[in-house]
């Protein structure tokens, strides 16, 4: 039985226990939050045993073979360097940071102690996405030339996941303060996953980020300052030589939760949707389909996802694709569509 600690019991905390719990060599033994209801509620809900207000402690008291790190995203570092350093395998929640030096120091940790580690960019679950990046890479649709993809929400306007005005969980993500990179670090940060698992490493990024006026009073609810970013459009040109342009944004009314991405070759073309399903992607290959732009649909079969991957991880001793080492490389893209936005102007991605 492999023992699983989950740090951060917030709305996402209560998706990693609930996918722990469906495996049957997996037991959430320990679980630890600031908030002593939301601790405890989870600790109701899911039957764990030990509960706390402190990783520190957790970490210290709890025979743990891995742990989950699904706080608030400036916590991110300090939490799992800390569970590295006890020699617990982790996976973190993304943003893997809230900025490259931190994430760099992270993944050295892991490296120096040799510990398993995993970023859980969720999108990586589906089965059509892996398929379609291994068609691509085997240069099924050819030499890249143009790709488009969007990560598009719309929770400040509907209220499908409820008030964001009255809801710390979406408030702390409007905050620069309380850590966060904005639609950027919060979906932005898998559509730039997603994208660069399909189409290969970007090489130079264009973005400009927009906060928009969200008609409150000073701009603030309560400790909150409305400050961080909620849209941004992306240029990027890829290390292969292709073109991009890759968006998101929180304003995308009438979308719920939708991911798209069209990659277009000198051979053919794929798409894939996430909105339509998660096991399928759509290709345009053969000359007689691409000169009537017929797509067909391949329905692919079913992966392992993020959660049961870190625990083969765990088990095997090797890492998942989904590592520190490729979450490092998301952060530079993140920092580098921050100095762009705030240059005006193309800027080269450094690792
Ligand atoms: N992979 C995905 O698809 C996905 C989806 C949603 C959220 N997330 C990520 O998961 C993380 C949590 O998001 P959420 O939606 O659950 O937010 P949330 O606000 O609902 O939960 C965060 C929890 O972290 C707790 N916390 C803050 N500091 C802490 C500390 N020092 N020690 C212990 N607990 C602490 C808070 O009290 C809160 O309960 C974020 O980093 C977010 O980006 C990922």
């Amino acid at each position: 039985m492999l023992r699983i600690g989950i740090i951060g019991t917030g709305g996402m905390g209560n998706h990693h226990a609930s996918e722990f719990s469906k495996m049957k060599d997996v037991k959430v033994v320990a679980c630890c939050d600031i908030s002593e209801q939301r601790r405890k509620a989870f600790a109701e809900k899911w039957k764990v045993p030990a509960v706390y207000a402190d990783y520190h402690e957790m970490l210290e008291k709890e025979d743990l073979d891995g742990v989950a790190v699904v706080t608030v995203d400036d916590m991110h570092a300090p939490i799992s360097i800390a569970a590295i350093e006890k020699g617990i395998p982790v996976l973190c929640e993304k943003p893997m940071a809230t900025n490259l030096s931190d994430a760099k120091r992270m993944l050295e940790a892991a490296k120096k102690k040799g510990v398993i580690n995993m970023i859980n960019f969720s999108y990586r679950s589906s089965s059509g996405l892996q398929a379609a990046s291994k068609v691509v890479s085997q240069g099924k649709i050819g030499n890249l030339k143009h790709v488009e993809s969007s990560y598009l929400q719309s929770w400040l306007v509907s209220r499908s996941w409820g008030d964001w005005r009255t809801s710390e969980g979406w408030l702390w993500r409007l905050s620069t303060k309380h850590g966060s990179m904005g639609a950027l670090g919060d979906i932005g940060v898998h559509i730039y996953d997603l994208t660069s698992f399909l189409c290969g490493d970007f090489g130079q990024i264009y973005c400009k980020l927009k906060t928009f006026d969200k008609g409150v009073p000073e701009n603030r609810i309560g400790e909150y300052v409305l400050d961080a970013n909620d849209s941004f459009v992306s240029a990027v040109i890829f290390k292969n030589g292709a073109l991009g342009t890759i968006t998101a944004s929180r304003w995308a009314t009438g979308q719920i939760n939708s991911l798209r991405a069209r990659v277009y070759g000198d051979k053919g073309a794929i798409e894939i949707d996430l909105d339509r399903a998660y096991d399928e992607y759509r290709i345009c290959v053969g000359q007689k389909n691409i000169d009537k732009a017929v797509w067909k649909t391949v329905k692919c079969p079913p992966t392992s996802n993020n959660y049961q991957r870190f625990i083969k991880a765990i088990k095997t001793g090797r890492n998942d694709p989904s590592d520190f080492e490729n979450g490092v490389k998301i952060q530079a893209y993140l920092e580098a569509s921050f100095e762009s936005d705030r240059l005006g102007r193309w800027v080269n991605i450094e690792i």
